[in-house]
């Protein structure tokens, strides 16, 4: 089993957008059963809340239903358990890398890393209109796409 956290800084746009389309990607490609996927944010305000309808807006529009996500905060058991730790901005990998024990073993990391954009980061769009939270699941989609050739690769032990 591998474990895959996506991290935001309120877990109600970004991070469960990530959490639900690369969980479909998962199924397409019949890892649903050997990955298991969550997201959580860094700020508490939303703790307990579904995603934001916008972000739900534009899942659904792409055959994603996000409705069921209920946001929390990174916990420290989660270094623990899970083997990618996957930011979407520089602040929350700045957030996770401080919290992060010696002795971690997961890999802690922007996850645009994955979309072949090395530095960058998954623009946060609560503040701004519904085009960016297009933006937001069309470098979702690209990043999760690498994700799964690298844990296909990481699956099949080379
Ligand atoms: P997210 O977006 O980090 O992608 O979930 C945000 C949601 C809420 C806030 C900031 C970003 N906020 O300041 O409340």
């Amino acid at each position: 089993m591998m474990r895959v956290l996506f991290v935001c800084l309120g877990n109600i746009c970004r991070s469960p957008s990530a959490e639900g389309v690369f969980r479909e990607q998962l199924r397409q490609a019949g890892l649903a059963e050997r990955v298991e996927v969550d997201s959580c944010g860094i700020g508490h305000w939303h703790v307990g809340k579904a995603p934001d309808r916008r972000a739900q807006a534009a899942a659904n529009q792409r055959g994603i239903d996000l409705s069921a996500l209920r946001a929390r905060t990174l916990a420290a058991e989660d270094f623990e358990r899970f083997d990618y730790i996957l930011a979407m901005d520089h602040d929350n990998l700045a957030a996770i890398e401080a919290r992060k024990p010696a002795d971690c073993r997961a890999q802690t990391e922007l996850f645009l890393r994955y979309a072949g954009r090395p530095g960058e980061a998954v623009p946060d769009p609560y503040f701004g209109g519904d085009d960016g939270f297009e933006r937001v699941l069309d470098l979702i989609e690209s990043a999760s796409d690498g994700l799964i050739v690298e844990i296909q690769r990481r699956l099949a032990g080379s």
